[in-house]
Protein backbone atom coordinates (compact mmCIF):
# COMPACT_ATOMS: atom_id res chain seq x y z
CA UNK A 1 0.00 0.00 0.00
CA UNK A 2 1.49 3.09 -0.92
CA UNK A 3 1.67 5.72 1.75
CA UNK A 4 3.09 8.64 0.44
CA UNK A 5 3.64 9.37 -3.25
CA UNK A 6 5.72 12.53 -4.18
CA UNK A 7 4.86 14.06 -8.00
CA UNK A 8 7.86 16.65 -9.49
CA UNK A 9 7.21 18.48 -5.96
CA UNK A 10 9.65 21.37 -6.04
CA UNK A 11 10.41 24.44 -3.98
CA UNK A 12 12.40 27.59 -4.86
CA UNK A 13 13.60 30.40 -2.62
CA UNK A 14 14.11 33.50 -4.65
CA UNK A 15 16.91 32.33 -7.63
CA UNK A 16 17.75 28.91 -5.59
CA UNK A 17 15.93 26.03 -6.36
CA UNK A 18 16.16 23.85 -2.64
CA UNK A 19 13.70 21.04 -3.81
CA UNK A 20 14.14 20.32 -7.88
CA UNK A 21 11.03 17.87 -9.42
CA UNK A 22 11.64 15.07 -6.69
CA UNK A 23 9.34 12.05 -7.42
CA UNK A 24 8.71 9.52 -4.82
CA UNK A 25 6.72 6.68 -3.78
CA UNK A 26 6.82 5.34 -0.05
CA UNK A 27 5.04 2.39 0.31
CA UNK A 28 3.73 1.19 4.09
CA UNK A 29 5.94 -0.15 6.39
CA UNK A 30 9.33 1.20 4.64
CA UNK A 31 12.14 3.20 6.84
CA UNK A 32 12.77 5.38 3.81
CA UNK A 33 16.04 7.72 3.99
CA UNK A 34 16.01 10.37 2.30
CA UNK A 35 19.81 11.13 2.40
CA UNK A 36 21.73 14.21 1.13
CA UNK A 37 24.78 16.52 2.13
CA UNK A 38 23.93 19.52 3.96
CA UNK A 39 22.12 22.16 2.43
CA UNK A 40 20.83 18.99 -0.65
CA UNK A 41 16.96 20.23 0.29
CA UNK A 42 15.85 16.97 3.07
CA UNK A 43 14.55 19.40 5.33
CA UNK A 44 12.77 21.84 2.94
CA UNK A 45 11.17 18.12 1.87
CA UNK A 46 10.01 16.92 4.99
CA UNK A 47 8.90 20.48 5.75
CA UNK A 48 6.58 20.31 2.33
CA UNK A 49 5.19 17.22 2.62
CA UNK A 50 4.35 18.10 6.48
CA UNK A 51 2.26 21.58 4.72
CA UNK A 52 5.08 23.81 6.97
CA UNK A 53 6.53 24.73 3.56
CA UNK A 54 4.83 25.30 0.62
CA UNK A 55 6.09 24.07 -2.46
CA UNK A 56 6.68 26.06 -5.62
CA UNK A 57 5.69 23.52 -7.58
CA UNK A 58 4.05 19.61 -7.48
CA UNK A 59 2.19 18.22 -5.76
CA UNK A 60 1.83 15.15 -2.80
CA UNK A 61 -1.06 12.53 -1.89
CA UNK A 62 -0.70 10.82 1.44
CA UNK A 63 -2.39 7.36 2.24
CA UNK A 64 -3.92 8.12 -1.65
CA UNK A 65 -6.45 10.84 0.12
CA UNK A 66 -6.38 14.27 -0.06
CA UNK A 67 -8.15 15.14 3.03
CA UNK A 68 -5.49 17.02 4.96
CA UNK A 69 -7.18 17.34 8.27
CA UNK A 70 -7.54 13.28 8.61
CA UNK A 71 -3.91 13.20 6.78
CA UNK A 72 -2.53 15.14 9.54
CA UNK A 73 -3.29 13.22 12.30
CA UNK A 74 -2.18 10.06 10.99
CA UNK A 75 1.75 11.29 10.78
CA UNK A 76 3.77 12.20 13.74
CA UNK A 77 7.09 14.34 13.45
CA UNK A 78 9.90 15.94 14.71
CA UNK A 79 11.60 18.44 12.72
CA UNK A 80 12.54 21.21 14.79
CA UNK A 81 13.72 20.30 18.27
CA UNK A 82 10.29 20.29 20.25
CA UNK A 83 9.83 22.63 23.39
CA UNK A 84 10.33 20.46 26.26
CA UNK A 85 10.13 22.51 29.85
CA UNK A 86 13.22 21.34 31.78
CA UNK A 87 11.85 21.55 35.33
CA UNK A 88 9.13 19.12 34.24
CA UNK A 89 8.95 15.46 34.06
CA UNK A 90 9.03 13.12 31.13
CA UNK A 91 5.22 12.45 32.30
CA UNK A 92 4.38 15.80 32.25
CA UNK A 93 6.08 17.09 29.07
CA UNK A 94 4.11 14.64 27.41
CA UNK A 95 1.06 15.94 29.09
CA UNK A 96 1.43 19.07 27.76
CA UNK A 97 1.94 17.15 24.16
CA UNK A 98 -1.31 15.94 24.65
CA UNK A 99 -3.19 18.89 25.20
CA UNK A 100 -1.47 20.59 21.93
CA UNK A 101 -2.52 17.60 20.02
CA UNK A 102 -5.53 17.47 21.80
CA UNK A 103 -5.85 14.10 23.00
CA UNK A 104 -6.51 12.67 26.23
CA UNK A 105 -3.22 11.05 28.82
CA UNK A 106 -3.90 7.32 28.17
CA UNK A 107 -1.79 7.20 25.66
CA UNK A 108 1.28 8.22 27.72
CA UNK A 109 1.99 4.99 29.10
CA UNK A 110 2.12 3.42 25.76
CA UNK A 111 4.91 5.86 23.88
CA UNK A 112 7.16 5.64 26.99
CA UNK A 113 7.10 2.02 27.50
CA UNK A 114 8.11 2.25 23.68
CA UNK A 115 10.87 4.46 23.88
CA UNK A 116 11.80 2.48 27.47
CA UNK A 117 11.66 5.73 29.11
CA UNK A 118 8.60 4.32 31.31
CA UNK A 119 10.57 3.49 34.42
CA UNK A 120 11.97 7.20 34.29
CA UNK A 121 8.68 8.60 33.45
CA UNK A 122 9.46 11.20 37.03
CA UNK A 123 12.78 12.62 36.57
CA UNK A 124 12.87 15.84 35.56
CA UNK A 125 13.48 16.49 31.62
CA UNK A 126 16.49 18.24 32.80
CA UNK A 127 18.23 15.23 34.38
CA UNK A 128 17.56 13.28 31.22
CA UNK A 129 21.26 12.35 28.95
CA UNK A 130 20.52 13.57 25.30
CA UNK A 131 19.97 10.04 24.01
CA UNK A 132 16.60 9.72 26.08
CA UNK A 133 16.08 13.87 25.55
CA UNK A 134 15.33 12.79 22.08
CA UNK A 135 13.87 9.48 23.12
CA UNK A 136 11.34 11.66 24.36
CA UNK A 137 10.65 13.78 21.61
CA UNK A 138 10.08 10.59 20.10
CA UNK A 139 7.71 9.60 22.16
CA UNK A 140 5.54 12.52 21.88
CA UNK A 141 5.41 12.05 18.41
CA UNK A 142 4.15 8.86 18.86
CA UNK A 143 1.44 10.12 20.56
CA UNK A 144 -1.94 9.27 19.38
CA UNK A 145 -0.90 6.50 17.40
CA UNK A 146 0.09 8.25 14.14
CA UNK A 147 0.94 5.65 11.17
CA UNK A 148 4.04 7.64 9.80
CA UNK A 149 7.01 8.81 12.19
CA UNK A 150 8.73 11.54 10.15
CA UNK A 151 12.09 12.38 11.90
CA UNK A 152 14.97 14.85 10.61
CA UNK A 153 18.59 14.35 11.18
CA UNK A 154 17.48 11.47 14.63
CA UNK A 155 20.73 11.52 16.06
CA UNK A 156 22.41 14.72 15.54
CA UNK A 157 24.47 15.69 18.26
CA UNK A 158 24.12 12.15 20.29
CA UNK A 159 27.32 10.17 21.84
CA UNK A 160 27.44 7.03 20.27
CA UNK A 161 25.22 5.11 23.08
CA UNK A 162 22.64 7.58 22.47
CA UNK A 163 23.06 7.17 18.55
CA UNK A 164 22.53 3.48 18.53
CA UNK A 165 19.65 3.85 21.20
CA UNK A 166 17.86 6.24 18.84
CA UNK A 167 18.49 4.07 15.73
CA UNK A 168 17.51 1.08 17.37
CA UNK A 169 14.41 2.16 18.47
CA UNK A 170 13.55 3.03 15.08
CA UNK A 171 13.98 -0.36 14.00
CA UNK A 172 12.08 -1.50 16.33
CA UNK A 173 9.17 0.99 15.75
CA UNK A 174 8.45 0.05 12.22
CA UNK A 175 8.57 -3.45 13.22
CA UNK A 176 5.34 -2.86 14.68
CA UNK A 177 4.05 -1.67 11.76
CA UNK A 178 4.53 2.42 11.24
CA UNK A 179 6.17 3.44 8.61
CA UNK A 180 9.31 6.07 8.58
CA UNK A 181 10.43 8.44 7.02
CA UNK A 182 14.12 9.95 7.89
CA UNK A 183 16.40 12.58 6.86
CA UNK A 184 19.92 11.68 7.20
CA UNK A 185 23.54 12.95 6.04
CA UNK A 186 25.61 10.36 7.62
CA UNK A 187 25.48 7.58 5.17
CA UNK A 188 26.07 5.05 7.49
CA UNK A 189 22.91 5.41 9.64
CA UNK A 190 21.13 5.20 6.60
CA UNK A 191 22.50 1.73 5.10
CA UNK A 192 22.10 0.71 9.11
CA UNK A 193 18.51 1.98 9.77
CA UNK A 194 16.69 2.01 6.35
CA UNK A 195 15.04 -0.32 3.78
CA UNK A 196 14.66 2.17 1.85
CA UNK A 197 16.51 5.27 0.15
CA UNK A 198 16.03 8.72 -1.76
CA UNK A 199 19.81 10.35 -2.43
CA UNK A 200 19.61 14.10 -2.65
CA UNK A 201 22.13 16.72 -4.73
CA UNK A 202 21.11 20.18 -4.77
CA UNK A 203 17.84 19.60 -4.52
CA UNK A 204 17.48 16.50 -7.20
CA UNK A 205 16.89 13.21 -6.64
CA UNK A 206 20.48 11.03 -7.64
CA UNK A 207 18.92 7.33 -7.32
CA UNK A 208 16.10 6.08 -4.94
CA UNK A 209 15.52 2.19 -4.52
CA UNK A 210 16.18 -0.34 -2.05
CA UNK A 211 19.37 0.27 0.39
CA UNK A 212 20.38 -3.02 0.00
CA UNK A 213 20.41 -2.88 -4.43
CA UNK A 214 22.00 0.72 -4.04
CA UNK A 215 24.26 0.96 -1.72
CA UNK A 216 25.20 -2.23 -0.76
CA UNK A 217 25.25 -3.89 -4.26
CA UNK A 218 25.84 -0.85 -6.43
CA UNK A 219 26.90 -1.89 -10.38
CA UNK A 220 27.53 1.66 -11.59
CA UNK A 221 28.05 2.24 -15.39
CA UNK A 222 29.19 4.50 -17.30
CA UNK A 223 27.67 5.05 -20.91
CA UNK A 224 27.63 7.27 -23.69
CA UNK A 225 25.36 7.00 -26.68
CA UNK A 226 24.35 9.80 -29.49
CA UNK A 227 20.93 8.98 -29.58
CA UNK A 228 20.57 10.58 -25.42
CA UNK A 229 16.99 11.18 -25.38
CA UNK A 230 16.69 7.44 -26.16
CA UNK A 231 18.79 6.27 -23.92
CA UNK A 232 16.58 8.38 -21.42
CA UNK A 233 13.19 7.02 -22.55
CA UNK A 234 14.95 3.39 -22.21
CA UNK A 235 16.17 4.29 -18.59
CA UNK A 236 13.18 5.48 -17.62
CA UNK A 237 10.72 2.48 -18.24
CA UNK A 238 13.64 -0.29 -17.26
CA UNK A 239 12.95 -0.61 -13.53
CA UNK A 240 16.56 -2.53 -12.79
CA UNK A 241 18.60 0.66 -14.42
CA UNK A 242 18.53 4.11 -12.27
CA UNK A 243 20.05 6.85 -13.46
CA UNK A 244 22.97 8.00 -10.92
CA UNK A 245 24.11 11.40 -12.73
CA UNK A 246 24.18 12.69 -16.13
CA UNK A 247 26.53 15.13 -17.12
CA UNK A 248 28.39 16.38 -20.70
CA UNK A 249 26.54 12.95 -22.25
CA UNK A 250 27.96 10.68 -19.56
CA UNK A 251 25.25 9.01 -18.20
CA UNK A 252 26.03 7.06 -15.17
CA UNK A 253 23.49 4.57 -14.07
CA UNK A 254 23.21 1.60 -11.92
CA UNK A 255 22.56 -1.52 -13.59
CA UNK A 256 20.85 -3.94 -10.51
CA UNK A 257 20.80 -7.29 -12.64
CA UNK A 258 24.25 -7.57 -13.73
CA UNK A 259 27.15 -7.19 -13.00
CA UNK A 260 28.79 -7.32 -16.55
CA UNK A 261 29.16 -4.64 -18.78
CA UNK A 262 28.20 -7.18 -21.88
CA UNK A 263 25.23 -8.05 -20.78
CA UNK A 264 24.19 -4.02 -19.97
CA UNK A 265 25.54 -3.70 -24.01
CA UNK A 266 23.86 -6.66 -25.22
CA UNK A 267 20.29 -4.78 -23.48
CA UNK A 268 21.20 -1.80 -24.74
CA UNK A 269 22.00 -2.78 -28.85
CA UNK A 270 18.40 -5.16 -28.20
CA UNK A 271 17.03 -1.89 -27.40
CA UNK A 272 18.07 -0.08 -30.58
CA UNK A 273 21.31 1.87 -29.01
CA UNK A 274 25.07 1.81 -29.88
CA UNK A 275 27.13 2.33 -26.99
CA UNK A 276 30.12 5.00 -27.91
CA UNK A 277 31.71 3.94 -24.75
CA UNK A 278 30.60 1.85 -21.66
CA UNK A 279 32.63 1.13 -18.86
CA UNK A 280 32.08 -0.20 -15.30
CA UNK A 281 32.62 1.85 -12.83
CA UNK A 282 36.04 1.25 -9.84
CA UNK A 283 33.53 3.51 -7.61
CA UNK A 284 30.75 1.93 -5.61
CA UNK A 285 27.87 4.58 -4.88
CA UNK A 286 29.53 4.21 -1.35
CA UNK A 287 32.35 6.24 -2.20
CA UNK A 288 30.04 8.04 -4.82
CA UNK A 289 28.02 9.42 -2.26
CA UNK A 290 30.89 10.40 -0.24
CA UNK A 291 32.53 12.35 -3.18
CA UNK A 292 29.21 14.09 -3.13
CA UNK A 293 29.83 15.21 0.74
CA UNK A 294 33.20 16.02 0.42
CA UNK A 295 32.56 18.68 -2.51
CA UNK A 296 29.12 20.11 -0.84
N1 LIG B 1 13.78 29.78 4.38
C1 LIG B 1 14.77 29.70 3.48
N2 LIG B 1 15.09 30.75 2.71
C2 LIG B 1 16.06 30.66 1.79
N3 LIG B 1 16.79 29.55 1.54
C3 LIG B 1 16.50 28.47 2.27
C4 LIG B 1 15.49 28.47 3.28
N4 LIG B 1 15.43 27.25 3.85
C5 LIG B 1 16.38 26.51 3.22
N5 LIG B 1 17.03 27.23 2.29
C6 LIG B 1 18.10 26.75 1.38
O1 LIG B 1 17.59 25.62 0.71
C7 LIG B 1 18.60 24.63 0.56
C8 LIG B 1 18.14 23.33 1.16
O2 LIG B 1 18.06 23.49 2.57
P1 LIG B 1 17.59 22.32 3.53
O3 LIG B 1 16.32 21.76 3.02
O4 LIG B 1 17.59 22.85 4.91
O5 LIG B 1 18.76 21.25 3.34
P2 LIG B 1 19.18 20.01 4.26
O6 LIG B 1 18.06 19.75 5.23
O7 LIG B 1 19.40 18.91 3.29
O8 LIG B 1 20.45 20.40 4.95
C9 LIG B 1 19.86 25.22 1.20
O9 LIG B 1 20.63 25.82 0.19
C10 LIG B 1 19.32 26.26 2.14
O10 LIG B 1 20.24 27.28 2.36
MG1 LIG C 1 18.16 19.58 7.29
Amino acid sequence: MEILNINQLTKHYGKLTAVNKLNVSIEKGSIYGILGPNGSGKTTTLGMILNVIRPSAGTFTWFANTNQNVNRQKIGAIIETPIFYPYLSGQKNLEIFCRIKRIDNTDIERVLKIVDLYDRRKDTFKTYSLGMKQRLAIAGALLGEPEVLILDEPTNGLDPQGIAEIRNLIIAIAKQGLTIILASHLLDEVQKVCSHVLILKEGKMLISGKVDNILLEPNIFEIKVDEREKLHKLINNTPEITLVQEHNNLFIVNYKNQSNGQELNRFLFENGLVANHLQKQEKSLESYFLDIIEHA
